[in-house]
């Protein structure tokens, strides 16, 4: 027999909660543990632009043969200006290449089976929290992991001191270090831009290697604004890449459409690094699916419907930061044992509570209120509805 040794894997801390949230029969269950946005009615629904995307690509599509290996050429110039900006000088010096990748955990793992694969770097280092599935996806990929500080419990932000002392005495030359763009997550706590800078240029003198996580472009303080850390490393870092997701800011979860740009130093090492990333490409999933790469195309592409997006874009960054301070305020008023104000000093979909491993435990089995173990609240899943609840759960669990 050849499965008989196979022991069972444990379920997964996000995704395994939301089928652990189904099979609840309890009326009043609140699901607030995976990233998805909702509207105060609690829908996913799906954005207008992307549905007027549909309906030009629906008329227009004339075949339905495979993509290049690494996607479509437009899809990847569109990329490259969402995240380096349409003025960079990089984009006039051709030194930088995106592949089309499913979602951002795609965009990663290619990343990352090119970085240990070309023996560009054998270690990667990540912040200590971090998105849970990121320890999987550098390590299955063969990658040594090293932890840096990020998150100080003691202000419940960042741990600007602990983070650069964790590079500058841990990490050495040549490794590779992850950093969230935006909207850190679990935690929302991100760098000022004064931090970014320092961060841009300590990760240069030490001679590490910048891997971007750019999950939640729009959803910290706008679409160019989100992408001013990865601006201010590229001022000092000539080699970046940088993993893009429009999973959340197109809504577009199920379609797994994502991107993995690589700047180079120059445009001949952009070639050689860009025909490496075709085998990892091919190697994994031989060429991406099509659909949601037409849809963030056409959007992007279409004066009206890019209007359409940001508009979309800052409305759920809007509701989002509404919710925020609702909770800070609700548990306020509950005179809740903890000031929780320093959620509105998060960015992002999530809110990293502070909530211990137990009282994360009673919340859903006395309550039907399910967050990540970590004790990240998905903000984007609260609702005028469920607000008030959740509150009287808060304040009897802590
Ligand atoms: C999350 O962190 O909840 C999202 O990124 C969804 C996921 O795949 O985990």
């Amino acid at each position: 027999m050849f499965f008989e040794k196979i022991a069972a894997a444990p379920a997964d801390p996000i995704l395994g909660l939301t089928e652990e949230f189904k099979n609840d029969s309890r009326a009043e269950k609140i699901n607030l543990g995976v990233g998805i946005f909702k509207n105060n009615e609690g829908q996913t629904p799906i954005l207008k632009c992307v549905k007027k995307a549909e309906e030009i690509i629906l008329a227009t599509e004339k075949t339905k043969s495979y993509l290049p290996i690494v996607g479509a050429p437009e899809y990847g110039r569109l990329v490259r200006e969402l995240v380096l900006g349409k003025d960079s000088e990089i984009l006039a010096a051709d030194r930088a290449r995106t592949a089309q990748a499913p979602g951002g955990t795609g965009a990663l793992r290619v990343g990352a089976d090119f970085l240990k694969q070309q023996n560009v770097t054998a270690k990667i280092w990540i912040s200590d929290p971090t998105w849970a599935n990121h320890m999987q996806v550098f390590g299955k990929a063969g990658l040594e992991i090293g932890r840096y500080a990020y998150y100080d419990k003691a202000t419940q932000g960042l741990d600007f001191e602990g983070m650069k002392n964790d590079l500058r005495t841990k990490a050495k030359a040549g490794d590779a270090v992850l950093l969230h763009a935006c909207c850190h997550n679990p935690t929302g706590i991100d760098p000022d831009a004064a931090q970014w800078e320092e961060l841009a240029k300590l990760v240069a003198e030490l001679g590490l290697l910048p891997f971007f996580d750019f999950a939640y472009q729009g959803f910290g303080n706008g679409i160019d604004e989100d992408a001013a850390g990865i601006r201010a490393f590229l001022k000092y870092n000539p080699e970046v890449l940088i993993a893009s997701s429009f999973s959340k800011n197109f809504g577009l979860y199920n379609e797994r459409i994502g991107a993995i740009t690589v700047v180079s130093a120059t445009k001949d090492d952009a070639d050689r690094v860009f025909s490496q990333l075709k085998i990892a490409v091919r190697a994994n999933f031989s060429n991406p699916p099509v659909h949601g790469a037409s849809i963030v195309t056409t959007v992007l592409s279409t004066p009206e419907l890019r209007a359409l997006w940001e508009e979309e874009v800052k409305e759920m960054r809007d509701r989002i930061k509404e919710m925020r301070s609702l909770l800070v305020d609700k548990l306020k008023e509950r005179n809740a044992k903890v000031d929780f104000s320093f959620i509105n000093n998060q960015y992002g979909m999530f809110s990293f509570s502070g909530l211990s491993k137990e009282q994360v435990a009673r919340l859903k089995s006395e309550f039907g209120i399910y967050i990540v173990g970590s004790g990240r609240i998905s903000v984007a899943g609260i609702t005028t509805s469920n607000i008030d609840p959740l509150c009287d759960a808060i304040v009897k669990v802590l």
